[in-house]
C-alpha cells in the first residue's frame, strides 16, 4: 500500500508533466520540502522504496535526490541516508514562493544556483546518449568527408594568417559569410549579403543573443507547443515570459492577445520541430503581417531543411516578403557533425552591427580557421555534395523505417504531419499512454527515443503521445535490431499493432 507522502508525491506527479522523470520528480520533492510537507531534519524515504511506491526506476530517485543535495535542500549522510536540512536555501524561498525568509548566515553558499540557474536545471534535457538507434537529430557523423575538409584544415594551421588567431568582432571570418550568403540565396531562398550574417556557435548561441539583445526580463515570446525543448532553455534563463502556441498541420496557429503582443516568435516554419508539418502560405502571410502590425521579430529556426526526401525543400520565411521582420538561423549540426558549434543569425540590415557588437561583448568570438575551412569547403562544392549524397542516404534509412513501422505497427501508427523531411520521425502513439515510461523501458533494452509528450511545454491533457525516432545515424541492420526490441516494449506497454492485413 502507498504512504500518505507516496500519494501527495504521485498526485504532483502526475500534474508536473514537463521534462524528464527524474526532474519532475525532482521539482515535486522539492515543492514537498519547500511547503514543509517533508519538514527540515526529515529522513527521505530510502532510493528503493521511493522508487517502489513511485513506481519508477531506482536511478530516477537517486538522480531527483543527487540535485537536491546539488541544490543544498538535502544532505546525504553516510550510512544513515539523505535528510531535509535545517535551513533551506534562501533564493527559492524569497522568490517562487512569495514569502521572504532571513537569510541565515549558516547556509553553505557553494552549492546554491541562482534561481534562474536551478530553475533551468530543473528542466535540463540534454541526453548523454547522442549516438546509435534513433538518437533524433543526430546526422551520419561518420560518413562526413573528413580527410577533405581535414586537409584544408591543416594546411591553413600551418602558417596561419594572424587575423585568423585573435578576437574576431567582425561577427565572424568573412569568407565564411560571403560563403554562406551565396549558398543561402540559391539553396534556401534567403534574402541576404555577406554583411547581414553573423557567425555562431550553433543556433543556441543565436538564440541566445537574439533573446538577450531584443527582449527585456518579462517580455512576452511566443513559441511552437511542441517545441525544441533547448529553445524553451535559453529563453527561460533569459527572464522572458513563454507563449506556448498550438501547432497543426499548418504550422503554428497565431492567438493575438493584443494586451500582450510578442517581442520575438520562434519558429521552424520549414519543418516544424519536433512533429514534422510546415508552415502553409497563408500562415506565412499572417504571421508576417502580425509580427509588422506589433514591430515583433519572427525567429526562424532552419535546422534540418536541407533533408527532404521528395520534392524540393521549402524556401525560408525570410525571403516571402521585401524586408521581411525575420531574423534567420541556420547550422551546420545537422549536414556537417554538431560537435563543430558552428551556425548562423542572417539579420535584417538595421540590427547587423548592434548584433554583430554585442556577439563580439558576449561571447569574443574565435574557431576562425575553422570558419576559414568551412569556407573553402562550401566554395570548392564539397559542401553540397556531402548534402546531396546524405540525402540519398537519408532518404533510404527513412523509407526503411517507415517500412518497418507500416508492416509491423500500422499506419496508424505514422504521424499524420510527417512530410518526409529531416533526420527523424514520429512514432504516434495511443491518446493517453506513457510515453516517457516506454521511452525509459527502451533505453534499458539500449534503444534510444525520446518521448513526444515532453516536448510540450505544460502537462495539458492534449499533449500527444508518441516517440521521436532518428533515422539518419542508424544503417538498415541496426534499425532492424532496434525496432525489434522496441517493439517488445511497446507490446509489454500494452500497445497492440495493428499491421495491414495483405
Ligand atoms: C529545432 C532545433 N533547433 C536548433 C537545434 C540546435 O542547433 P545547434 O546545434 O546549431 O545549436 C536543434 C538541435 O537538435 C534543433 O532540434
Amino acid at each position: 500500500m502507498r504512504s500518505l507522502f507516496g500519494d501527495h508525491l504521485l498526485q504532483r506527479l502526475q500534474e508536473d508533466v514537463e521534462g524528464t522523470l527524474h526532474q519532475r520528480l525532482f521539482r515535486c520533492l522539492r515543492e514537498a520540502i519547500v511547503a514543509r510537507v517533508l519538514p527540515p531534519k526529515t529522513r527521505l524515504p530510502a532510493s528503493r522504496d521511493l522508487a517502489k511506491e513511485m513506481q519508477v526506476s531506482r536511478n530516477t530517485v537517486l538522480s531527483a535526490y543527487e540535485q537536491l543535495q546539488a541544490e543544498g535542500y538535502v544532505e546525504a549522510r553516510i550510512g544513515q541516508g539523505t535528510w531535509v536540512v535545517e535551513q533551506l536555501p534562501e533564493t527559492f524561498l524569497t522568490t517562487a514562493y512569495g514569502k521572504t525568509a532571513p537569510i541565515p548566515a549558516t547556509v553553505p553558499r557553494k552549492n546554491l544556483l541562482s534561481q534562474r540557474g536551478s530553475r533551468v536545471m530543473g528542466y535540463a534535457a540534454a541526453s548523454p546518449h547522442q549516438w546509435g538507434a534513433f538518437v533524433p537529430g543526430a546526422p551520419d557523423v561518420t560518413e562526413f568527408p573528413h580527410h577533405l575538409f581535414s586537409r584544408i584544415q591543416s594546411r591553413l594551421s600551418k602558417d596561419p594568417d594572424v587575423s585568423r588567431l585573435i578576437y574576431s568582432n567582425a561577427g565572424g571570418c568573412p569568407e565564411l559569410r560571403a560563403a554562406l550568403a551565396d549558398y543561402l540565396r540559391v539553396a534556401r531562398s534567403v534574402n541576404c549579403d555577406a554583411d547581414q550574417i553573423i557567425i555562431t556557435e550553433g543556433i543556441h548561441q543565436a538564440i541566445d543573443l537574439v533573446s538577450r539583445a531584443l527582449t527585456d526580463i518579462g517580455d512576452h515570446v511566443w513559441i511552437e507547443d511542441p517545441a525544441y525543448w533547448g529553445m524553451r532553455n535559453i529563453l527561460r534563463v533569459n527572464g522572458v515570459h513563454l507563449h506556448p502556441l498550438p501547432v497543426d498541420k499548418e504550422g503554428i496557429l497565431p492567438q493575438e492577445n493584443p494586451n500582450q503582443p510578442p517581442k520575438l516568435i520562434f519558429v521552424t516554419p520549414s519543418h516544424q520541430y519536433p512533429l514534422g508539418s510546415h508552415l502553409s502560405l497563408a500562415r506565412r502571410k499572417t504571421l508576417l503581417a502580425l509580427a509588422r502590425k506589433h514591430q515583433s521579430w519572427i525567429v526562424e529556426d532552419d535546422y534540418d531543411s536541407e533533408f527532404r526526401f521528395s520534392g524540393q525543400p521549402y524556401p525560408a520565411l525570410q525571403g516571402l516578403e521585401a524586408d521581411a521582420p525575420v531574423i534567420y538561423m541556420g547550422t551546420f549540426s545537422k549536414t556537417i557533425y554538431p560537435a563543430l558549434r558552428i551556425g548562423y543569425l542572417v539579420v535584417p540590415k538595421s540590427l547587423f552591427s548592434s548584433l554583430r557588437t554585442l556577439a563580439a561583448e558576449l561571447y569574443r568570438g574565435g574557431h576562425l580557421i575553422e570558419q576559414k575551412a568551412l569556407a573553402e569547403f562550401i566554395q570548392k562544392g564539397h559542401y553540397a555534395a556531402h548534402i546531396r549524397r546524405m540525402r540519398l542516404l537519408y532518404g533510404k534509412r527513412r523509407q526503411f523505417l517507415m517500412d518497418l513501422i507500416r508492416r509491423y505497427l500500422g499506419d496508424a501508427f505514422v504521424h499524420e504531419y510527417d512530410e518526409a523531411s529531416g533526420l527523424h520521425l514520429v512514432l504516434k502513439l495511443p491518446t493517453g499512454c506513457d510515453d516517457v515510461a516506454i521511452a525509459t523501458n527502451a533505453l534499458a533494452h539500449g534503444v534510444k527515443v525520446r518521448p513526444l509528450s515532453q516536448y510540450y511545454m505544460h502537462s495539458h491533457a492534449h499533449a500527444q503521445r508518441g516517440l521521436l525516432l532518428g533515422f539518419a545515424c542508424v544503417n538498415e541492420k541496426d534499425m532492424m535490431m532496434a525496432f525489434g526490441a522496441l517493439l517488445q516494449c511497446l507490446k509489454e506497454a500494452g500497445i497492440q499493432p495493428q499491421p495491414a492485413v495483405h
